[in-house]
């Protein structure tokens, strides 16, 4: 079985609010996107690595594989407006035979091998996609725009849903059609109709989106 990795690192953190896109914000001595490069190379469970950059960042991104010696990043390519059109324009890279794709947020650098090896576990048992979640502890309510509680929304049963999200490569194409549109990719294919189930996350996949995030994921390395 061969696994394609997509490495979505084309954002431009605005909430960061850097001088630069989030995947070169600075996590220790080193920019973000090289801890999840090296850990997905590192990878036993993934064959090649598809890169999606910002627009201008290509040539420092392709730099960051190299020095960490990266030899599963097959293609560097840009991405787009959306997140959706970034990992359409890393999908369009994926060689036709691969049977797997991995979706996954640079902006999560603590991916690890066992979190790898629970979402693809159940492809094999005719899943069209395994996404990593969190069962969600706190009370959920929806809030209006002038910030009244509209409702209170039974928590059972909810899950934060993290990436690295695993799919049969069929799947993922079938729903990642031209204009196709979702906060991730699980979400497209269960648009499509496909069959996406949730395993146990790791909170050390926290997302960076301000700078007490990338602290706290320095601290955790
Ligand atoms: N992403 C992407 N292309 C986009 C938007 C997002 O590749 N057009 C990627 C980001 O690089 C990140 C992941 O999708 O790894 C999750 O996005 P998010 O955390 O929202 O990052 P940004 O969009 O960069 O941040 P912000 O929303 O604060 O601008
Ligand atoms: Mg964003």
């Amino acid at each position: 079985m061969s696994v394609w990795a997509i490495l979505v690192a084309a954002g431009r953190g605005e909430r960061l609010g850097l001088d630069r896109p989030k995947a070169f914000a600075k996590l220790g001595d080193e920019p973000l996107l090289a801890e999840p490069l090296r850990r997905l190379d590192g990878c036993p469970w993934v064959d090649g690595i598809v890169l999606v950059a910002p627009p201008d960042w290509e040539e420092p991104a392709i730099l960051v594989a190299e020095e960490e010696g990266c030899a599963k990043v097959q293609a560097c390519v840009t991405g787009g407006e959306t997140r959706s059109d970034s990992v359409r324009a890393g999908l369009a890279e994926v060689p036709a035979d691969a049977l797997v794709v991995l979706v996954h947020d640079a902006a999560r650098p603590l991916v690890s091998d066992d979190v790898v090896e629970r979402v693809l576990a159940p492809l094999s048992e005719g899943w069209d996609g395994v996404v990593p979640g969190l069962p969600v502890g706190d009370t959920l309510k929806r809030v209006g725009s002038d910030g009244g509680v509209e409702e209170t929304v039974p928590r059972d049963g909810m899950w934060a849903v993290q990436t690295p999200q695993a799919f049969a490569a069929d799947a993922l194409r079938r729903a990642q059609t031209d204009d196709a549109e979702a906060t991730d990719c699980a979400g497209l294919v269960e648009a499509a109709g496909g069959r996406v189930k949730v395993v146990e996350g790791d909170p050390r996949l926290l997302k960076v989106t301000s700078e007490a995030d990338l602290e706290k994921i320095a601290a955790w390395r």
